[in-house]
């Protein structure tokens, strides 16, 4: 190994993966349990790898943050529409100097860039990540948590009454069916995320909450697989990537931490929870490898901020010229 060691290598593919993972893996990338069209005949031709500033405005072209306004069908003909937000989220926030994604990986642990991720304009979480008693290693502030629909469908979450969820906006989302209009896909969530949301409002009438429009995560997916020589996952990307792209509409720099894994890499999953499973860093139901191929493929810092802090950095998607 150099001096840098390993740092991830953006050609990483389901081939490199244990035995165990591989199977599943596989398993998850013959299953299409949305109904995602692959474009083109044949699936997946092979095409140039792209430079970073082309894969940054692909994403600057094709892919737009879109949240639900109560002036949308099914919503605009629901008595409960005007819970929504009346503006979308891009109207309402930002746009923020610099910015922190903070991946809820293991390797947090004994990080120390606690102080480092709090000196951000707006910092982003995912889940039931806790700031509380892990301070040191990934900072107080909560600007922006973004949870998935079954975080907020789960009993063991305690999604209405926990503390956890109470400070700062929030924004959830749902895997939606790929081809699916929002009437059908309010008919067939995969979690009871719109009961809810509806639920949360109503205890927590002054948060500001956002539900993500489902386009926006196969736009993002299809992003990923447009640039990989393989099939991918036909499941939504993870809400790492999903924030990831969230913040780079919002901010002028994005700073992601631990979601390519520094020098700390570990199997324990999350840095609050005693669970390991290389599933977490390496993906199982999501294309997360992919993500982090394409992730690495864009960063614009040097590979030892990977190695040592974990930490990559992106233009925001507003500092890019097409
Ligand atoms: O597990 P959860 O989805 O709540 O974690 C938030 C995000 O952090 C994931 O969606 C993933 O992108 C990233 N993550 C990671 N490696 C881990 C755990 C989480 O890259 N070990």
């Amino acid at each position: 190994h150099g001096i840098l060691g390993e740092v991830w290598d953006d050609e990483m593919s389901s081939s490199m993966l244990g035995n165990r993972l591989k199977k599943v893996v596989q398993n998850y990338q013959a299953t299409n349990k949305y109904g995602v069209k692959i474009s083109g005949p044949g699936g997946v031709p092979s095409r140039p790898k792209l430079s970073a500033q082309a894969l940054l405005c692909q994403f600057k072209d094709k892919v737009e943050l879109m949240t639900l306004t109560p002036d949308l069908q099914p919503f605009a003909s629901l008595p409960w529409a005007s819970q929504l937000p009346p503006k979308p989220l891009t109207s309402d926030l930002g746009p923020y100097k610099t910015c922190a994604v903070v991946s809820s990986a293991g390797s947090l642990r004994n990080s120390g860039l606690g102080k480092e991720i709090d000196s951000h304009d707006a910092v982003m979480r995912f889940n039931a990540a806790p700031t509380g008693s892990y301070e040191k290693d990934v900072g107080s502030k909560t600007t922006i948590r973004l949870i998935n629909s079954q975080v907020m469908a789960s009993d063991d979450h305690r999604f209405l009454s926990s503390s956890l969820y109470s400070s700062g906006i929030l924004v959830a989302w749902d895997p939606a069916p790929f081809s699916a209009d929002l009437s059908q896909w309010y008919n067939r969530t995969d979690y009871p995320i719109f009961t809810q949301y509806q639920r949360y409002r109503r205890l927590h009438p002054l948060q500001p909450f956002y539900i993500l429009h489902p386009r926006f995560l196969w736009q993002v997916w299809q992003r990923i697989q447009d640039n990989m020589a393989e099939p991918i996952q036909k499941n939504p990307p993870s809400s790492g990537l999903l924030g990831t792209v969230l913040m780079m509409s919002l901010c002028e720099v994005v700073h992601i931490y631990e979601f390519l894994p520094s020098r700390r890499k570990t199997e324990l999953c999350h840095y609050y929870q005693r669970f390991y499973d290389a599933a977490c860093t390496l993906g199982a139901y999501h294309p997360l490898l992919y993500e982090k191929n394409l992730v690495k493929r864009m960063n614009q810092g040097p590979d030892r901020d990977i190695y040592v802090h974990g930490r990559v950095k992106l233009p925001g998607l507003s500092m890019i010229n097409c």
